[in-house]
């Protein structure tokens, strides 16, 4: 890619954001520079309120930067009107999270809309190819009411590629699947991804959807991107207090309800233990550091819970541990020492 993100299939360049609100002037944005290769699936990251639309909406021109440019295969989004704002947009398709989809028309009908729009013929072929890659062949005649959650998130991906996008832009279209529905369309993703090269841009407030399908990720706060890069780096060296808080929750692990219940936040004066979340990445993955932290400092641990699993093809690991509270800092700066990153959860009597 050239330097000045020519080549980059979006481009964020400074963009700020503002918005008339009741009281004032919202920065939605502030300076947001992002380069996004083709090809990639970039996951945004951030709480609500962030700026995570804002910036999604952007790339499609639904909304226009008050600074700065956003760039689609080289073309200034914010300046396109008419027909150039057309043919951007039908280089990029949409999903949502309430999938949006036209409730008196059928699956088939619903994919064929935006070729309709578009006036792309012929229809027929290139929707029974879009439905097939879905796996909604049987349920063609459908009507939305009659789909569930992750059929009707299917068609919303098979109507979004109608036009044969390059790019497609996800604004948590999974938050409202369950956790087994959001696998299978996290994993339908990944294929178009894989078989089309289409360049994805996902919002999630989950980092594990960021885990299971993200090669690079952005975190945004507050209008700003405080930490970006490949998903593997960022998970293993994350260098915003976002950031560390979002991956806490990434592997789903969970301290035992006995325990859990008893957590406090302050320190009691007595026989307290500290309550440790121990991320660990890489060759650390398989290094036997608690041991070593025993045999070393003479820091005995309790394991209270643990897993190992993986981005991309790198091990990634969470362990939760108790240790006596006075030894706590010892045994983190111990751990940090060693390239693993600690956080306090809390502590029991
Ligand atoms: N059309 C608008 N008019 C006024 N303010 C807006 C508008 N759209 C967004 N905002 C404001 O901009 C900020 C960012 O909103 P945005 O929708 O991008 O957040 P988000 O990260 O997508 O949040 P969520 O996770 O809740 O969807 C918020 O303060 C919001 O109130
Ligand atoms: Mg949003």
């Amino acid at each position: 890619m050239t330097s000045d993100g020519s080549g980059a299939a979006i481009l964020f360049d400074h963009v700020g954001k503002s918005f008339a609100q009741k009281g004032g002037q919202v920065m939605a944005l502030d300076d947001v520079s992002l380069v996004v290769e083709p090809g990639t699936v970039t996951g945004i990251i951030g709480r609500s309120g962030a700026g995570k639309s804002t910036l999604l909406r952007m790339v499609n021109g639904l909304e226009r930067p008050t600074s700065g440019r956003v760039l689609v295969g080289g073309r200034d989004v914010g300046a396109a009107h008419g027909a150039a704002l057309r043919e951007i947009r039908r280089d990029v398709g949409m999903i949502f999270q309430h999938f949006n989809l036209l409730s008196s028309r059928t699956v088939y009908e619903n994919v064929a809309l935006p070729l309709e729009i578009a006036g792309i013929a012929p229809i027929r072929p290139r929707v029974e190819e879009l439905i097939e890659r879905v796996g909604l062949t049987d349920l063609r005649d459908r009507y939305p009411a009659e789909l569930s959650g992750g059929q009707k998130q299917r068609v919303g991906i098979a109507r979004a590629l109608a036009t044969q996008p390059k790019v497609l832009l996800s604004d948590e279209a999974t938050s409202a699947l369950d956790p087994e529905t959001t696998q299978t369309v996290l994993a339908l993703l990944a294929e178009i991804n894989r078989d089309l090269g289409l360049t994805i841009l996902l919002i999630t407030h989950e980092m594990a959807v960021v885990r299971d399908i993200a090669s690079h990720v952005a975190v945004i706060d507050g209008g700003r991107i405080v930490e970006s890069g490949p998903t593997y780096d960022v998970f293993t060296h994350p260098q915003h207090p976002t950031t560390r808080s979002f991956l806490g929750g990434v592997t789903g692990l969970t301290l035992p309800a006995f325990i859990a219940g008893r957590l406090q936040q302050e320190c009691p004066e007595v026989e307290a233990q500290e309550v440790i979340r121990v991320t660990f990445a890489g060759a650390h993955a398989t290094d036997p550091m608690l041991s070593m932290l025993t045999s070393e400092l003479g820091v005995p641990v309790n394991i209270l819970a643990g897993a190992i699993e993986e981005i991309g093809a790198h091990p990634f690991g969470n362990l939760l541990i108790a240790v006596d509270a006075a030894q706590g800092e010892a045994a983190r700066d111990y751990l940090e020492r060693h390239g693993l990153l600690t956080e306090v959860l809390g502590y029991v009597e």
